[in-house]
């Protein structure tokens, strides 16, 4: 249990989804587990509703979401007490003055200054006008107390990143804003962490000496779930390479920190993508596919699903062959993939090794060669796998590979908790390591620009170019296929 100081969370769009699926479970959950502060307030800020259809919605949400079911009601009724309800447009000056009025009402009965934390779960067009409400009646101010939280995704295009940055910063400055990315806060991606720098046994290997190539998938098997409209506007691309692949990258290609100082761990990943090989115009096809899953006879199309153009060449599904120009990573592929609709889903990252460089068993023994490999799994699986070759049982030497495991949930009695919860515990508390910087941000914006740039300029004319539940276009196995590999869709067997 960690001491803080007290803190109000203000969340501007808490009649959206997010709030009653992550937010509000994440916060009812860090309370139960005393991680929050006992001096905390929860204000709900929406364009409609009231402070009993709220808790009435959020109590729905939790014995829902929440990881924990069902809440007793006397853990329900001492959080419910802290929370409390504005309604008003984000345009409206008057709904700042009546939050702050708020805020220094329960700072004062506190009788100290809180940390404030304030939480952009509303779409991206209203983060500037929200920003500069706050700016207006000195909210934002504090620099030490004062944190803006904004979602994803942060801008649609560098040039966008860019200006929202400009807008933030009318208000805040860099260090108060905290930019969301969930994968951040998975138990199972920060242990790429530990994995490397608390182990002697990993780190001498990571690099283009022994790694042939690594594969980072992040794979769904659900498709649009009814937010048509939105991904209308972005594709996979944008609304999974630009941020959680990419991020997953910086973990995995970084150089070990000095320390676990936020701006040190965040200077190591920035320098990664930094040194990642820009893809001119020109080239795209040589490093990037992109696929949109079509019709079976049982389900719909992406063309044919609500809220989509039925030309729409927006990709569903996105592969990148990216290079890290620097002594460790010089000529090591990094392939990344991302889709919808696929065969299952897998979060996953492979680091292949290079093979023996001396084949000494004959022939017959070795059959069933493969390099070593080690699979980290994100989710749903929450698992390390690593592969080796071993001797079969019997009078020959025959060789077969084999996988020597560690699963969370049996090593840990402890559930994982989820994503939401630790990155909101880290804003309360005022540490940006898991956060992703602006410079971070722009260089991860950089990369995908020229994608980006010539996907949106011509048009595909062989979507949709996959089947549902399989692991996406032919073009993704060719893009892998020049450089004589293959994705694992299977890496542990
Ligand atoms: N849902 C997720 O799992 C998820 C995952 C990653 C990122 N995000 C990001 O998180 C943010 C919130 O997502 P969400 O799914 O909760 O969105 P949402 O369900 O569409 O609603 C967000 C909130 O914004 C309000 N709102 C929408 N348009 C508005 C406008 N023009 N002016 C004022 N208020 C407006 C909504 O009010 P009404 O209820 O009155 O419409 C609601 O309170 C978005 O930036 C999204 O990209 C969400």
């Amino acid at each position: 249990v960690r001491k803080s100081q007290p803190a109000i969370v203000t969340i501007f769009g808490v009649t959206g989804d997010l709030t009653k699926r992550k937010l509000l479970p994440a916060l009812f959950n860090l309370a139960l587990d005393r991680h929050l502060p006992e001096q905390f307030l929860a204000i709900g800020v929406a364009r409609r509703g009231d402070l009993e259809t709220f808790r009435v919605d959020m109590r729905e949400g939790i014995d829902q979401f929440s990881r924990r079911v069902p809440a007793s009601q006397d853990s329900w009724n001492a959080f419910a007490n802290k929370l409390d309800y504005l309604v008003g447009g984000f345009s409206d000056p008057t709904l700042y003055e009546r939050l702050l009025v708020r805020i220094r009402q329960a700072e004062a009965e506190w009788g100290t200054k809180a940390s404030r934390v304030f939480y952009m779960a509303t779409p991206p067009e209203v983060f500037g006008t929200i920003s500069d409400g706050l700016g207006a009646v000195g909210l934002g101010g504090d620099h030490d107390c004062d944190r803006i939280v904004v979602e994803k995704p942060f801008g649609t295009d560098l040039q966008s990143a860019k200006e929202l940055q400009a807008q933030l910063l009318r208000t805040f400055q860099e260090n108060q804003i905290y930019r969301i990315d969930h994968y951040l806060g998975k138990e199972t991606v920060q242990n790429i962490l530990a994995l490397r720098f608390a182990n002697t046994l990993f780190e001498p290997i990571w690099n283009r000496r022994y790694v042939d190539h690594v594969q980072i998938t992040v794979a769904e098997a659900v498709g649009l779930e009814g937010r048509g409209g939105y991904y209308e506007g972005s594709g996979a691309l944008r609304d999974m390479i630009q941020n959680h692949l990419l991020q997953i990258l910086c973990l995995i290609g970084m150089e070990p920190p000095v320390s676990f100082d936020a701006d040190e761990v965040r200077n190591k990943k920035a320098e990664v993508l930094r040194a990642v090989r820009r893809i001119a115009l020109g080239e795209v096809r040589q490093y990037a596919v992109r696929g949109q899953y079509g019709a079976t006879r049982e389900t719909t199309g992406y063309r044919q699903e609500a809220g989509v153009q039925a030309d729409s060449s927006v990709e569903t599904y996105a592969a990148l062959k990216l290079f890290i120009d620097n002594w460790r990573w010089q000529g090591v592929p990094f392939y990344l993939r991302t889709g919808k609709k696929l065969a299952r889903r897998m979060s996953q990252v492979v680091i292949s090794f290079r093979p023996v460089p001396h084949q000494a068993f004959p022939p017959d023994a070795s059959e069933a060669f493969e390099e070593n490999r080690l699979v980290i799994d994100i989710q749903p699986d929450e698992r390390i796998t690593m592969r080796f070759l071993a001797k079969e049982p019997g009078a020959r030497m025959r060789l077969r590979a084999v996988n020597m495991e560690f699963c969370y949930d049996q090593a840990f009695s402890a559930p994982s908790r989820e994503a939401y919860e630790t990155l909101l515990q880290e804003v309360v508390e005022g540490n940006p390591t898991l956060f992703m910087r602006i410079d971070q941000q722009e260089a991860a914006w950089e990369i995908v620009a020229p994608i980006l740039e010539s996907w949106l300029g011509t048009p595909s004319t062989s979507f949709p170019n996959y089947a549902p539940e399989s692991w996406g276009p032919e073009g993704a196995d060719l893009l892998l296929a020049r450089e004589g590999h293959r994705w694992f869709n299977n890496a542990v067997a």
